[in-house]
């Protein structure tokens, strides 16, 4: 027996962990979702690299990225957006997924070298047959010496499905949901706090380094290609202007109001904070505010 599946089985054996295909049905909330359109992913994103493994289908409203031993796959939104809501319908590749990593993100590190903003859906392949974890994290203004990670296991075998990977951020709070459940929240503050326009960002990657248990079982291509789906791409964000014709004196105020100004984006319901509750304790098995091997002085937004 390989030696993950033995840990998987043996791991099972001593613990009722999510991990084991122990699937919970989640608290119902308000569909998000189904109030912002899809739009067209062949209009709105530009192929960044991996050109041989994206498949834009459906006249460009689906897509498959993969990963083989030649090469990952990513796009790039054509635009660059000062605030908005992001979602993403996602199915991932089954089978051996270890080292795998499909991410959907923002970020202006290709335009902010040293003071770079990035929020962060990453989900990471797994060191047993059929888990993933959902990894989120976030960097203001280039605070990249501190990850602020939080993991998650998923309450669904997310390879059977495409399931929605959604992070609302406005000048309220940044909110990253799993099929509409809010799993963690961080509210806007002056100490940290992503504020520049961001490019939205679909990839898939070789995480062998440090994707799965730090980086214990990287990918085997012997199970590859590893193909994620995605489709209901939907994206309303304030359209930001080219960065480089931004005056610098206008910097903080470059852009126009929310577009997703709703009271249902710019404050999480109580429906959702109990449903948000109820992920981050069944679910969240690491967070960085618990780290205090890594941190000595936690981060103050972690009181
Ligand atoms: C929106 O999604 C539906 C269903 O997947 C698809 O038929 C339609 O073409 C999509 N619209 C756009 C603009 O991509
Ligand atoms: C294909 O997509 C383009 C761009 O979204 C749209 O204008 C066109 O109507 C679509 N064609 C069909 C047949 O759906
Ligand atoms: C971002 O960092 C730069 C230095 O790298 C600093 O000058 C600037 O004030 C910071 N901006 C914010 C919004 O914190
Ligand atoms: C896209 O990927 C799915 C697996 O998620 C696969 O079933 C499908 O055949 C792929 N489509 C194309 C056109 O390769
Ligand atoms: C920001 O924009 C608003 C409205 O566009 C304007 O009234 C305000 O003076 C601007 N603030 C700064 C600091 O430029
Ligand atoms: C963005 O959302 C606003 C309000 O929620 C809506 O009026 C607008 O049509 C949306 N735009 C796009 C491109 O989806």
């Amino acid at each position: 027996m390989e030696l993950p599946l033995l840990s998987f089985f043996l791991l099972c054996m001593f613990f009722a962990a999510p991990s084991c295909g122990t699937y919970y049905t989640p608290p119902s909330v308000p569909r998000l979702t189904d109030l912002v359109p899809n739009v067209s992913i062949d209009q709105y994103f530009a192929k960044i690299f991996g050109a041989a493994n994206i498949q834009l289908m459906s006249n460009g409203s689906s897509l498959n990225l993969t990963l083989n031993k030649h090469s990952g796959a990513g796009l790039v939104s054509r635009s660059k957006y000062h605030y908005g809501f992001f979602s993403a319908s996602i199915k991932l590749p089954s089978g051996f997924t270890s080292g795998v990593v499909v991410a959907f993100y923002l970020s202006n590190a290709d335009v902010y070298t040293h003071s770079h903003d990035e929020i962060d859906i990453e989900l990471l392949g797994h060191d047993n047959r059929k888990d993933w974890v959902i990894q989120t994290n976030m960097y203001a203004n280039g605070s990249v010496k501190t990850g602020r990670e939080e993991k998650f296991y998923l309450w669904f075998d997310p390879s059977v499905k495409y399931h929605d990977y959604t992070i609302i951020w406005n000048k309220y709070h940044t909110v990253f949901l799993v099929d509409n459940v809010p799993i963690r929240e961080l509210r806007n503050s002056e100490a940290f706090y992503p504020s520049k326009p961001m490019s939205v960002f679909v990839t898939i990657w070789d995480g062998s380094e440090w994707a799965t248990h730090g980086g214990k079982y990287p990918v085997d291509y012997r199970y590859a290609p590893y193909v994620a789906s995605f489709e209901e791409m939907e994206i309303n964000g304030s359209v930001s202007p080219p960065i480089a014709t931004v005056p610098s004196s206008s910097k903080t105020n470059v852009s126009s109001p929310d577009t997703v100004e709703g009271p249902e984006f710019v404050k999480l319901s109580q429906q959702q904070i109990d449903a948000m509750d109820w992920a981050r304790r069944k679910l969240m098995f690491y967070s960085y505010c618990k780290d205090t091997s890594r941190y000595k002085v936690l981060p103050p937004e972690c009181k």
